[in-house]
């Protein structure tokens, strides 16, 4: 399966715009690094966006796990878990890709394939349930 653009929908909107603007950044950065991935290797450029799309990935879990705290979600845990064990491979991927003779096609690919389809399958099943959460409860909660 090939990987595409991944596009903000209505469907993950959660009307809050701190949530909303963090999503539509993260959207465009992965998008970046999944077309520096697909147009070659570049070793440089893949490292430096390796560097910031990790960082950014962080920062982006953490505003959402302090909205789920906030708005007292009830799959916090479950959810947490699951950005926990994004940045771990992440981070393992990375090293391996680093520290091996490393940036191969193949490997390239394959951290383009797990990004890219770790973050659409959590997109639907994680960050839309959460929208659907905060778009029930009543205005002021
Ligand atoms: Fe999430
Ligand atoms: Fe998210």
């Amino acid at each position: 399966m090939d990987t595409e653009e991944i596009k903000f929908s209505q469907e993950i909107e959660t009307g809050l715009p701190i949530i909303d603007t963090s999503h539509k950044m993260y959207i465009e950065r992965l998008n970046n690094f999944l077309a520096t991935c697909k147009e070659g290797i570049d070793i440089d450029q893949i490292n430096l966006y390796l560097d910031y799309f990790q960082s950014y990935s962080i920062e982006h879990f953490e505003s959402e796990e302090y909205l789920m705290r906030w708005k007292n979600y009830p799959a916090y845990k479950e959810h947490k878990k699951c950005h926990e064990y994004f940045c771990n491979k992440l981070e393992t991927m990375t090293k391996e890709i680093r520290t091996s003779d490393g940036f191969s096609n193949d490997n390239i690919r394959e951290l383009r394939q797990f990004i890219y389809e770790w973050y659409v399958d959590h997109f639907q099943k994680h960050d839309l349930k959460l929208a659907e959460y905060i778009r029930s409860l009543p205005k002021d909660q």
